[in-house]
């Protein structure tokens, strides 16, 4: 698998790597070719896959969607992108002039059998049908593509598909779309995708955790007090109100994209970095993610809407007051939770989870407190002024990695200091141009299904959240918090209970002392 033996070399934008092979030729079906996705994300990440020899020239994408069109109308479409400019402009230029005569169109609405009559003369071959569509499509998609004969795979013809999240909508939806899925086809031909696991930091998570002694030997309940998960965002809802208002900070965040982040932090390490073992790991942490009575639930889940405010000096509306959003919503714009992972390593370690819109800052991060050293030998030092050892994992933006220790001060009496211990992505890699799908495409050509999600982990993700989902459909409304804050009151309290607080945000480019 690419990700683990040269991630570093990957990264690179303008080198080709090493030792890695191009994927199989593949041709990808894209069911909402003419969508947002499709523009923003995933034609630059083929782009950049065509770019780096990821992709052969022998790899053709097809696009499907209703407007009406030809070849050159996708292509027209798609190649807007040129005109951004910006690193690696030229190179993408021409990447895309390669891959331009590869992108053709299927005119057609994939709800009706037609689509499905013509894709059948158009493909061949290895096949991955990716589905940029909304999710209420996802069941009837896969059920057309199977009683079509498209699903079936021969000897060397594979067929899979990607599905986007949301993966269903509660527990109960998730259940039956993967009962509905995995009547058609196998769940090895299955890619569902949680586009946080192509983030880099968050794959460097078991590196970190695995490829060093150091932190994996006290990475458990002996020496860790209580972990903090952020994704906390500035953007407000804008134009999402249609869905979001549907949808909600919970269903949009928590057992998707947090949960991929828990597991990472909270899996037994695996037996080998085989597609399996990696999750069976995740799958099982999942599971043991308490799921709570509604009392409990109660106790430990805060949610709040923001009202009118400024966002780093942008005047941002009221929740309520976003087109497509029913003026008396009780949608959640934030959520705040704290979690119990019931495993021997984790026995009564709180997970704290936070995300929100409309916040201070952009900042997604994990960190991990460790507990209080004992105190004695460091009778000349003011004990409530050494802090606790802490690891923060920074997930977006300014990648990177840091350690919070206590030092000597200099001087002739035993004082001491606290420092970090910093590492900046940036500093040491070229990180910043990929758009975190090229990997999670490239091992759905290359059948390594390490990054996807399995049907129990999805599923286990809902278990735990859906008694947050059914006390709040029928108690109250979320907490208000000015857009521009970090949250509400509650969520502070939440943490206060324990004697904790959330690790204060750092703006991108500035560290939290
Ligand atoms: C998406 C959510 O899945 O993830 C969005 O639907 C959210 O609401 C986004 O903004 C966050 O992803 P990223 O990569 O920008 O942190």
């Amino acid at each position: 698998m690419i990700h683990v033996l040269c991630r570093g070399v990957f990264l690179s934008q303008h080198a080709k790597p090493p030792g890695v092979k191009p994927a199989p030729p593949t041709t990808l079906v894209i069911f909402g070719a003419m969508g947002d996705l499709t523009r923003r994300l995933l034609m630059p990440a083929l782009i950049n896959m065509t770019r780096l020899g990821l992709v052969g020239e022998d790899f053709h994408v097809l696009g499907v969607g209703i407007d009406e069109g030809d070849d050159q109308v996708l292509r027209d479409a798609l190649g807007n992108f040129d005109a951004k400019g910006g690193e690696g402009a030229g190179e993408k230029g021409d990447a895309w002039a390669r891959l331009k005569n590869r992108v053709g169109y299927l005119q057609g609405d994939f709800t009706q059998d037609a689509v499905y009559d013509q894709l059948k003369s158009r493909i061949s071959g290895n096949v991955a049908f990716y589905f940029a569509v909304p999710a209420r499509f996802f069941g009837d998609i896969v059920d057309k593509l199977a009683d079509h004969g498209l699903m079936k795979e021969a000897r060397h013809a594979f067929r899979r598909i990607a599905i986007e999240k949301p993966f269903g909508h509660d527990l109960a939806s998730a259940r039956d779309l993967n009962a509905r899925i995995l009547d058609k086809v196998a769940e090895d031909q299955v890619y569902r995708i949680d586009h946080f696991l192509g983030k880099e930091t968050v794959q460097n998570i078991m590196t970190a955790r695995f490829a060093n002694m150091m932190i994996e030997r006290v990475w458990n309940a002996d020496c860790i007090a209580h972990v903090q998960i952020t994704a906390a965002e500035t953007v407000d809802v804008g134009t999402r109100g249609k869905f979001y208002d549907g949808t909600g900070a919970l269903r949009d965040m928590v057992p998707n994209h947090l949960f991929q982040l828990l597991a990472m932090v909270a899996m037994e390490p695996p037996a080998s970095f085989d597609a399996e073992a990696i999750r069976n790991e995740k799958g099982k942490v999942l599971k043991a993610v308490r799921v709570y009575s509604s009392g409990q639930a109660k106790r430990n889940g805060v949610r709040g809407a923001y009202t009118a405010g400024k966002v780093q000096g942008h005047d941002v509306p009221d929740y309520t007051a976003t087109a497509d959003v029913a003026p008396d919503s009780h949608t959640e714009t934030y959520v705040a939770l704290k979690l119990m992972v019931d495993t021997w390593r984790w026995a009564g370690v709180p997970f704290y989870l936070r995300t929100g819109k409309a916040m201070t800052c952009r900042d997604t991060e994990i960190v991990v407190t460790f507990k209080p050293v004992p105190f004695a030998s460091f009778h000349k030092t003011a004990a409530e002024m050494l802090p606790p050892n802490r690891l923060i994992i920074q997930i977006q933006p300014d990648e990177g990695l840091s350690m919070d220790i206590n030092i000597k001060r200099p001087g002739l009496e035993v004082a001491t200091a606290p420092i970090a211990l910093d590492f900046r992505y940036a500093d040491a890699f070229d990180i910043g141009h990929l758009t975190g799908y090229e990997s999670l495409i490239y091992d759905l050509f290359a059948g390594d299904q390490t990054l996807f999600q399995r049907a129990d982990a999805i599923e286990a993700g809902w278990a735990a959240v859906q008694p947050f989902l059914d006390l709040w459909a029928a108690d109250g409304k979320p907490e208000p918090y000015e857009a521009g804050t970090l949250g509400p009151a509650a969520a502070d309290a939440l943490l206060a209970h324990d004697g904790h607080r959330w690790h204060e945000l750092a703006p991108a480019g500035q560290t939290v002392p």
